[in-house]
């Protein structure tokens, strides 16, 4: 290439941020794209995006510590875990202070990335084209896709049997407990939406909120042993999964008890074979009464919820806290897939089939999000500078088989084994991965495949 690599970003949440801020390091000329009129992506819920799942109780899960970019502390002074507005102020700082939003064009959505050249391994080769609701067309080198995957309500589908003549919501239209006074509520769910929303709303509902768990998990306390939790993991992460899950889920079991205590049903898998829910406060609503476990929903009837145990409950108003789906409609099933949650990407960063579209934030990890998008970002940035140079097309796939089958022997083949990155672990190996890429990028005769390679071949 000629030129500065002109690089599409499209999101202005913390994974789009990132990549600008490291495109900008390396001298590409970026554009982001952003539906929403401000930076922060989720954590703002008066982002104009309609996007944001925050409801006013909304809190940090994972600790200040362990959350913040390593190139822009969270202030010494704010509490462990912080606020939701105050993750979006820091957001809203951490574009401020690297000048990122003169990239960024606001109140745009994008809405089609069509690849245009053929492509190819190195940057360069392809030619992008990216369309806006504003109907303008612009045509970029790369494309970063980094438009969130917490956004997108799923509900359960098939639906259960039966109409409920009460109302029903989705965790992603919550914001504020009152909505909830008086009524009987019913929340769905085990995730941390589901226990924040049986929590909020058993300070005002009439009688105690009902939890309907169709699956147990392990409910981790922000604090254990007068520390915030995840530090104690990453105190952990050198060694094997199977032992820091074994250490830690004896400590959790000595401080709090199991689920099965609370009258949770008990867990399927051990602790970090599933997404972690953080709550310190379900616990203590449980045990006063103020929520009420139920098992699986079995059938709707009228103003009723049937139970698979056989039991029924009246019920004002449904909370579905069942989870978010992948969604990027601007991309075609050419590039996604049958199944987005299954797309197979190189350090769940590059599309196998040509590395210049690239995604920031696709992954489900066992923390925080924050220093996993920056270490993306670098990567991406590295790659798109031509500093790192890719394993051959035939070792990417390799690698991407073999971490899914680790994947899918820790979490299962239903929870999408091929998202899934071990926090501690992927945050360590990326700088590693950046630094092998030099390696193949100084060494042509290694057949990379990288623009050097390219050029030392002409
Ligand atoms: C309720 C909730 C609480 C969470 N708590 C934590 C936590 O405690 N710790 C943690 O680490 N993570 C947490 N997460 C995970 C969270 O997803 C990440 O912290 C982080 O927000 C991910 O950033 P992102 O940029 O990938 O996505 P987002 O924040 O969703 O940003 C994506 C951006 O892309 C924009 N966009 C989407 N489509 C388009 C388009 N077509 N064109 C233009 N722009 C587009 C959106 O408007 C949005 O601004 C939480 C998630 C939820 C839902
Ligand atoms: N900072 C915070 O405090 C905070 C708060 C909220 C959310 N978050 C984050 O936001 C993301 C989304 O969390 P989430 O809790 O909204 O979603 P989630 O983690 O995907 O949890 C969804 C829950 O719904 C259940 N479920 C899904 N489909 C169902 C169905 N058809 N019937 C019954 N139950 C069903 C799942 O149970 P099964 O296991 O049985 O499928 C699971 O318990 C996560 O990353 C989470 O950490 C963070």
């Amino acid at each position: 290439m000629d030129h500065p690599p002109r690089v599409a970003v499209i999101g202005a949440g913390a994974a789009g941020l990132a990549a600008l801020k490291a495109l900008s390091e390396v001298g590409a000329e970026a554009v982001g794209y952003e539906s929403g009129d401000r930076p922060g992506g989720l954590w703002d819920r008066d982002n104009s995006s309609g996007r944001s799942a925050a409801y006013a109780s909304l809190h940090l899960n994972t600790s200040k510590g362990r959350t913040e970019f390593a190139d822009l502390p969270m202030p010494g002074e704010w509490p462990d875990y912080p606020s939701a507005e105050l993750v979006a102020g820091y957001l809203a700082d951490y574009a401020r202070f690297f000048d990122l939003d003169r990239y960024v064009r606001y109140d745009t959505s994008v809405v089609a990335v069509e690849r245009e050249e053929p492509g190819g391994q190195a940057p360069g080769e392809a030619v992008w084209a990216v369309t806006t609701d504003e109907g303008d067309t612009e045509r970029f080198d790369a494309v970063v896709v980094a438009n969130g995957h917490n956004w997108d309500p799923r509900w359960p589908d098939p639906g259960y049997p039966g109409t409920f003549t009460g109302e029903q919501v989705h965790a992603h239209e919550y914001r504020v407990a009152e909505v909830f006074r008086d009524r009987r509520v019913l929340v769905v769910g085990t995730g941390n939406s589901a226990m924040d929303i049986a929590v909020d709303a058993s300070y005002v509902s009439r009688g105690p909120v009902l939890l309907s768990a169709r699956h147990g998990v392990h409910i981790v306390p922000k604090y254990l042993f007068g520390r915030p939790s995840d530090a104690t993991g990453g105190a952990l992460a050198a060694l094997p999964w199977r032992l820091r899950q074994w250490i830690a889920q004896t400590m959790l079991g000595l401080a709090v008890g199991g689920p099965e205590r609370y009258g949770l049903p008990a867990p399927s898998g051990g602790l970090f074979q599933n997404h972690p829910t953080i709550s310190d406060t379900v616990h203590h609503r449980l045990t006063h009464g103020e929520v009420v476990v139920r098992p699986g929903i079995e059938r709707l009837d009228g103003d009723r919820v049937h139970f698979t145990d056989g039991g029924s409950d009246r019920v004002d108003t449904i909370v579905w806290a069942t989870g978010y789906r992948v969604s990027i409609p601007f991309l075609s099933e050419r590039w996604l897939g049958p199944d987005p949650e299954a797309m197979p990407l190189y350090k769940r960063v590059f599309h196998l089939d040509d590395p210049s579209l690239l995604f920031v934030g696709l992954m489900q990890s066992t923390g925080a999000a924050f220093p996993v998008v920056e270490a993306q970002a670098k990567l991406a940035a590295a790659y798109l500078s031509g500093a790192y140079a890719l394993p051959s097309p035939e070792r990417q796939r390799a690698a991407v088989g073999r971490a899914h089958r680790a994947a899918v022997r820790r979490w299962g083949p239903d929870k999408r084994p091929m998202m899934r990155v071990d926090f501690d672990r992927y945050v360590a190996d990326l700088p590693r991965e950046t630094a092998a890429g030099a390696r193949r990028a100084a060494n042509p005769t290694a057949g990379t495949g990288s623009r050097r390679d390219k050029e030392n071949a002409v």
